[in-house]
């Protein structure tokens, strides 16, 4: 059995430091992937910075992870061991064996799905909680509802409003909304519109713009607007966002990343949780996210800046993502 190691935080505030680590056999429906690449979330410096989602140390972090199939659970059909892959490692519901910044990962195989030969491991492990955090928000029946996406998806009336369009999550949000055939209207940075464009974003407006409200309503009068997904979520962006929708005339609902303030009719989605829900996980990880990535349709973004190599490159990453990024991923290669 190989010896695993893991990048600890062992008190709240502490830098991480590398240790061995148990090695932990998957269950029957998981996989064991030996790790390649990580990619840095927010959420790994808020929990180092404040105790959320954890009182328990130590710990460890990390929601994404790109690797090689190392041992797959009994009751797996769709992976073998050598499968190159992305998964979403869910240690924000199930703990430290499921948390990415460790040699060895354990993935619930429903939010795992191969990667194609031309998209490396940096590249591809950009994906997995933005797709879960976008998927929960608009594919869930009462949330934004839109159709299930595909491949090659009919163009449809539909219409929605995503804010933040160059996050991590923004930048999968437009995607997946279009191939759910659904219009985009998004917001970014001027500097980061042709990015949001060449996602598939049909218009873009600038946050910063002071009258950036009144135009996109403008815009998005009269269509068939199911409501938005607010990727920022502070208590400005969620009532800017909402204001757009009542004053285009939609009674949509604003998705969010955290709980919406007072006064916003919103929804908070947690894309740690969509192992849970195996009919959407099994939409968009094993008939769709695979095929989209193989034929193009789907392409990993924001593209990955490497911060280093190793576990002990980690606490680097986090603290470059902690200082900011636009459009861009922070990775750590592991192997
Ligand atoms: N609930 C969940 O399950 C879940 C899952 C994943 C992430 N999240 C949360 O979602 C948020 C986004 O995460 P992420 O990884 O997608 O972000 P990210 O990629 O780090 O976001 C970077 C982008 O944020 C934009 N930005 C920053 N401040 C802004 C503001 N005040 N108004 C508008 N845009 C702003 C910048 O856009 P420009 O450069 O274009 O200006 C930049 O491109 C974080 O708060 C994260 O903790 C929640």
């Amino acid at each position: 059995m190989p010896q695993n190691q893991a990048a600890w935080i062992k008190a709240q505030g502490t830098s991480l430091v590398v240790e061995d680590a148990p090695y932990n056999a998957p269950g029957p429906q998981e996989v064991l992937i030996k790790n390649h690449a990580v990619a840095i979330n927010p959420v790994d410096w808020k929990m180092q910075d404040h105790n959320i989602f954890n009182d328990k140390y130590p710990h460890i972090f990390g929601c994404d992870v790109a690797g090689v199939v190392e041992e797959v659970g009994s009751e797996v059909k769709a992976f073998t061991r050598g499968d190159r892959v992305i998964g979403n490692a869910v240690c924000l519901s199930k703990g430290v064996k499921y948390a990415a910044f460790q040699l060895y990962v354990l993935c619930p195989a429903n939010v795992t799905c191969k990667l194609p030969d031309h998209v490396s491991f940096e590249q591809g492990c950009v994906l997995p909680l933005a797709v879960n955090t976008s998927s929960l928000g608009l594919f869930v029946p009462d949330h934004l509802g839109l159709p299930m996406p595909s491949v090659s998806p009919s163009t449809s009336d539909q219409a929605v409003l995503v804010y933040g369009g160059s996050t991590s999550v923004g930048a999968t949000c437009i995607q997946l909304a279009k191939a759910a055939g659904a219009r985009v209207y998004a917001t970014a940075s001027k500097s980061n519109h042709e990015y949001c464009r060449a996602l598939g974003a049909d218009e873009v407006f600038d946050y910063r713009d002071s009258d950036w409200v009144h135009k996109a309503a403008a815009a998005m009068k009269d269509k068939a607007v199911v409501g938005a997904y607010d990727s920022i979520s502070t208590d400005d962006t969620a009532k800017a966002t909402q204001k757009v929708l009542v004053s285009s005339g939609s009674k949509g609902l604003v998705l969010m990343v955290s709980p919406p303030p007072e006064g916003v009719q919103g929804r908070f989605v947690f894309g740690a949780n969509l192992t849970s829900n195996e009919d959407l996980a099994k939409a968009i990880w094993a008939d769709f996210l695979g095929q989209a990535l193989k034929k193009g349709s789907l392409v990993p973004k924001p593209d990955p800046v490497v911060a280093g190599h190793g576990l002990g490159e980690i606490q680097k990453g986090m603290d470059l993502q902690k200082n900011g990024v636009s459009a861009r991923k922070v990775v750590v290669t592991i192997a």
